[in-house]
Parts: C-alpha cells; sequence; structure tokens
C-alpha cells in the first residue's frame, strides 16, 4: 500500500511557529514519526512533501492518480479556501484523511469551514502531532478494509 503525506503552507515552520497551538515538533520529527509508524503498519510511504504553494499540491495529488492508494493531508491554510484542492482530491478519486494539529473548531470562525472534510474519508484535528499517526492509521485502516470487501464481492 502507497501513501502520501502533504504538509501545506507554513507547516514548515513548526516547531517554532505558535507552539502554544502547534507544540514544539518540528516537521522532520513528525515526519520520522510516520515513517516509524508506517513500518509498524507495513505500508510504504512513497512521499513527504511540505510545500507553501497551492498549485505545487494541486500538482502533486493530480501526479498520484493511479499511483498512491491513500493521501494524509494537513492543507494548512488552504483547508478554509481551496476549492483547488477539493477538485483535484475529487478528480483523482484518491481516498484521503485531512489532519490538522490543533482542534479547528474550538478556534476563529473561519478555521470551522473546509472545503475538504465532506469528501475526506475521516478527519483527526486537535491531537497535535498525534493527530498526523492517528489519520494514517485510521486511512490504512480503512484501505485494508475496503480491499478486503472488494476481494471478497470479486466473482
Ligand atoms: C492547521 C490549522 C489551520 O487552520 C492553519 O491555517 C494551519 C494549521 C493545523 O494543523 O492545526 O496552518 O491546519
Amino acid at each position: 500500500m502507497k501513501i502520501l503525506i502533504l504538509h501545506g503552507p507554513n507547516l514548515n515552520l513548526l516547531g517554532t511557529r505558535e507552539t502554544d497551538i502547534y507544540g514544539c515538533k518540528t516537521l522532520d520529527e513528525i515526519n520520522e514519526d510516520l515513517r516509524q509508524r508506517a513500518e509498524g503498519l507495513d505500508v510504504h510511504i512513497e512521499e513527504i512533501l511540505q510545500t507553501n504553494s497551492e498549485s505545487d499540491l494541486v500538482d502533486r495529488i493530480q501526479a498520484a492518480r493511479g499511483r498512491i492508494d491513500g493521501i494524509v493531508i494537513n492543507p494548512a491554510a488552504y483547508t478554509h479556501t481551496s476549492i483547488a484542492l477539493r477538485d483535484a482530491l475529487l478528480a483523482t478519486g484518491i481516498p484521503f484523511a485531512e489532519v490538522h494539529l490543533s482542534n479547528v473548531h474550538g478556534r476563529e470562525p473561519f478555521r470551522q469551514q473546509s472545503y475538504l472534510s465532506d469528501i475526506a474519508v475521516g478527519i483527526v484535528s486537535g491531537f497535535g502531532s498525534e493527530s498526523y499517526l492517528l489519520a494514517l492509521e485510521g486511512l490504512v485502516k480503512r484501505l485494508n478494509q475496503e480491499g478486503t470487501i472488494r476481494k471478497r464481492s470479486d466473482p
């Protein structure tokens, strides 16, 4: 099973950025935790990308079509603004989990709107860096279940 991890804008600053909200772990540390958890789950993280660019995220999602089984994405601020990301995810049809370190529903009203949540397999928000690991586990579990169901229903 091939998984793509996407981190949106400003997440490169984790570790120093608003640590009271986002915690002290750096993105490299989070990525290392994800790699270890993926190993434990026996899945392959094909690529991890952090970018501040919306178009890079769209390009990467498009390129994943037919090559990636699932995406764990923290779209960061684009969660609340990007129809382009929504359309890219809809167009590729790749199952994805939406992740937030903070509890976006306990913050400013504009963070409570997501252009992605209703089309995600699931959302994990508010558990700090642990959100990523919970999202990876949940997504992999779902993909494994669907694989089993698909196989079972095969003629
Ligand atoms: C975030 C929440 C977003 O509202 C914010 O713009 C971010 C990070 C989170 O992980 O809590 O950059 O996605």
